[in-house]
């Protein structure tokens, strides 16, 4: 499945041997046409998992998530970075720490979207170290769901976020897996399936 590979090639921009830029159709403009082929992508790797709510964690998740849901039919739950006036009570909560950033932050998830019965597809747009989609595996299990699989649509592969996951067991689908980036070049993975 080419169809990330493509793009970031046309599209993306290497910072430095640690960043990709593609705020063209995702982290700032988002392309909605290339977005709905990734929902289509998502929906195709989980088919038959039953899944009852995407999660994803705002703000760059939240486009592909919804495409994702349009596709699978299910409502999109984002997680919040700051609590708003009209999240306040049965919040499910965890911290998450940016290597990137270098700073921690409190996700936040209320419990009336997220129960006992759900069976849960996490949708990001990048996997790098892990730790947001650690944070929402956690508030999965805060509240009983089962947790179907984590879908990203980049992943930097030479970063140990994968690695982790799938060592606790759950199912990982990456549309575009990125071993190396250099200032201007970006390398794939040869096999990417999904
Ligand atoms: P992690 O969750 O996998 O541990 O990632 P990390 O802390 O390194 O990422 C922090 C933020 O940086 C996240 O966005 C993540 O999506 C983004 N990010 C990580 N690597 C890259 C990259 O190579 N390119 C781009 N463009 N973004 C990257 P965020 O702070 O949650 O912001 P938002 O975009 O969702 O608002
Ligand atoms: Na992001
Ligand atoms: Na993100």
């Amino acid at each position: 499945m080419k169809l990330v590979e493509e793009k970031i090639k046309a599209e993306g921009k290497a910072l430095d041997s640690q960043v990709l830029k593609v705020d063209s159709f995702m982290n700032h403009q988002v392309d909605p046409k290339f977005m709905k082929q990734i929902g289509d992508a998502f929906a195709k790797a989980f088919h038959g998992k039953r899944i009852t709510k995407i999660l994803t964690l705002e703000s760059s998740g939240i486009a592909p998530a919804v495409m994702t849901g349009l596709v699978l039919g299910v409502p999109v739950l984002f997680g919040r970075k700051k609590t708003s006036l009209t999240l306040q009570n049965g919040l499910l909560s965890a911290e998450v720490y940016s290597f990137t950033k270098q700073e921690s932050s409190t996700i936040s998830v209320s419990a009336e979207y997220l129960q006992q019965t759900d069976v849960v597809l996490i949708i990001d747009d990048f996997l790098a170290n892990g730790q947001a989609a650690l944070g929402l595996l956690d508030i999965c299990r805060q509240a009983g769901a089962e947790v179907a699989g984590i879908g990203a649509v980049i992943e930097k592969v030479f970063q140990d976020g994968g690695r982790k996951l799938r060592e606790q067991g759950v199912m990982v689908e990456s549309l575009a897996k990125i071993t190396a980036l250099e200032e201007g070049e970006v390398f794939f993975e040869e096999e990417v399936k999904a």
